[in-house]
């Protein structure tokens, strides 16, 4: 049942800190603190690239495990979603291998995919919620997430939980490639595990993003923006909105704002902008001062460094905890999944059904 939540997606959202804590324990030991995945029939370290393909937002799971793969483990990634991908008659290398994100394991053009990679000869490897099913079954080494059943049509710990393994993932195919040393492992190691008490400080925002969905409910266009791994958060932020809420959203890479978008930009336009305290911090700034000074109302997700920089030029701010910039995503995704889901309660959409969705596609 929804355990006294008003919705199953609440429920669900609320569930992150344990289901997070729980895929974790699958794969750091917590004795040791060391990552201790399973044994593939494969080599991943020693491919020469990797192809990872999903829908929606297993997808956009996919796609911040991309920054991941290359910047910690070195290797060549490419990220598709699979109704392109499984058409495209994309040559696959020897020795590269493939790796499909599903919370169902059912989701069609996913599992279309999959059986195309293994014609080509790729070794494959899924992450999938749903035990006993078909891109499990049809895959050479599985990743479970730990999420629990998933029952809102909108993905939300599904999600986070597939964040948290690929980054368990991405660390250990570093550390065995010799991309990363030791003691950045045993950092990373201690960052994830902070993650279920960091999310859980984060979900004691939530009447703040209540009130601030407020502000989103009026709009008729909402704008995210991140760079890095947070354009990824940022897509998937959109998706969100727009799927439980039906008001049109567009997620961007800041950098690319100036290439077209910001033409869109007035008052009237909610632009949420996702800025952890990272390498790319004062280009994002620089992005949100372009935005302020087209009069563009800014909601700023930041820690107390973003917060201070830009407290005085935006319009609406939330902080959120200093964290490694590797956890970011998985910290981010909640008050993305907060203010969508208060969004669409005021909007007084059926929130865990919404029209049009189904859980699982199994139809091209
Ligand atoms: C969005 C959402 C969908 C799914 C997509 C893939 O909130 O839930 O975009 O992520 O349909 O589904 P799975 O992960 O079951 O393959």
């Amino acid at each position: 049942g929804k355990d006294g939540y008003r919705h199953y997606m609440l429920k669900e959202i609320y569930e992150q800190p344990q289901v997070i804590g729980d895929t974790l324990n699958a794969y750091i030991n917590p004795e040791t603190g060391t990552f201790s995945l399973p044994d593939f029939p494969f080599d991943l370290a020693g491919a020469s690239k990797l192809t990872i393909v999903a829908c929606g937002t297993a997808y956009y799971a996919g796609f911040v495990a991309k920054y991941w793969f290359e910047t910690l483990a070195r290797i060549p990634v490419e990220v598709d979603i699979a109704s392109e991908f499984r058409y495209r008659e994309a040559p696959l290398p020897p020795g590269g291998i493939a790796l499909f994100i599903s919370q169902s394991g059912e989701t069609l053009d996913t599992l279309e995919a999959l059986r195309y990679c293994k014609r080509q000869g790729q070794k494959i490897l899924s992450i999938v919620n749903a035990p006993e099913s078909t891109i499990a079954r049809e895959s050479d080494a599985v990743l479970y997430t730990m999420a629990g059943p998933e029952i809102g049509v909108a993905s939300t710990k599904a999600f986070t939980t597939q964040l948290t393994t690929l980054a368990c993932l991405a660390v250990t195919v570093g550390r065995a490639r010799g991309a990363i040393d030791q003691e950045r492992m045993q950092q990373i190691a201690h960052a994830l595990r902070e993650v279920p008490a960091r999310a859980a400080d984060v979900l004691a925002h939530d009447e703040r993003l209540k009130e601030l969905a407020q502000e989103v409910s009026e709009a008729r266009d909402v704008l995210y923006l991140g760079r890095g791994a947070m354009y990824p958060l940022a897509l998937e932020g959109a998706l969100k909105l727009k799927e439980i809420s039906y008001i049109h959203a567009e997620g961007y890479a800041a950098g690319e704002l100036k290439h077209g978008p910001i033409a869109l930009i007035d008052d009237n336009v909610p632009v949420i902008v996702l800025v952890p305290s990272d390498a790319l911090f004062e280009k994002v700034v620089s992005n949100v001062q372009e935005v302020c000074a087209r009069s563009g109302k800014v909601l700023l997700l930041a820690d107390k460094k973003g917060i201070d920089k830009l407290k005085d030029k935006v319009r609406w701010s939330v902080e959120l905890p200093a964290c490694d910039p590797l956890v970011a995503p998985l910290l981010y995704a909640i008050p993305v999944q907060l203010l969508a889901y208060h969004t669409a309660v005021l909007k007084g959409t059926d929130v865990d059904q919404p029209r049009n969705l189904a859980k699982s596609v199994t139809v091209e």
